[in-house]
């Protein structure tokens, strides 16, 4: 049974090693290099910080995912929208842990007084893709070829949800 809780810093090495893996083995993350120990600890002050939220996801005492979102873009005016990003364990996808973390991170949004919640996917994401479709997130840009990994372009896809 899988519970959702904020995530404290004793989490961070599980969080590492989730993203870590997504950034050597996919597209999900446009990283080339794992995050270093230090650089988490720092996203992770920053969330504190800001009061973004960070929620992870666990089974069996064990981390198998975690949910955030912080800026879109950094100035002001942009400030009641956010961008969002999923990361499950690989043996934890495919069961619905990244739709109770989205639905989650909306509900923490809305409270929040977010307007709009933006996801930044890889259009070869199709996983992604889907969850967003899903939770009613809407696809509003595409762009080709502006980024590259495993020596191809990869395409970014813009999907949104107003609150
Ligand atoms: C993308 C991710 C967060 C989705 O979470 P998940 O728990 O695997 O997805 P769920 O089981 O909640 O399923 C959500 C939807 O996606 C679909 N889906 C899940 N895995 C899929 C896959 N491998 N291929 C195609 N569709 C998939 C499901 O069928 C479901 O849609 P439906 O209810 O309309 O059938 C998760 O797979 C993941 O962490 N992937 C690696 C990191 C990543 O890509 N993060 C997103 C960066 S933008």
């Amino acid at each position: 049974m899988v519970e959702l809780r904020d995530a404290t810093p004793a989490d961070l090495a599980a969080i590492a090693a989730i993203y870590n893996q997504s950034v050597v083995d996919s597209t999900a993350s446009w990283d080339y290099e794992p995050w270093t120990a230090a650089q988490h600890a720092d996203w992770y002050a920053y969330k504190v910080e800001r009061g973004f939220p960070l929620l992870v996801a666990v089974d069996a005492d064990q981390v198998v995912g975690y949910a955030s979102y912080g800026e879109f873009h950094h100035k002001i005016g942009y400030d009641r929208t956010r961008e969002l990003s999923i990361y499950l364990a690989e043996a934890a996808r495919g069961k619905g842990v990244g739709t109770t973390l989205m639905r989650a991170l909306i509900d923490h949004a809305r409270a929040d007084g977010v307007h709009v919640l933006v996801g930044g996917l890889s259009a070869d994401n199709e996983a992604s893709v889907r969850l967003h479709r899903k939770m009613g997130f809407v696809e509003v840009a595409r762009m080709p070829q502006v980024g590259r990994k495993f020596d191809r372009w990869l395409d970014l896809v813009y999907m949104q949800l107003v609150l």
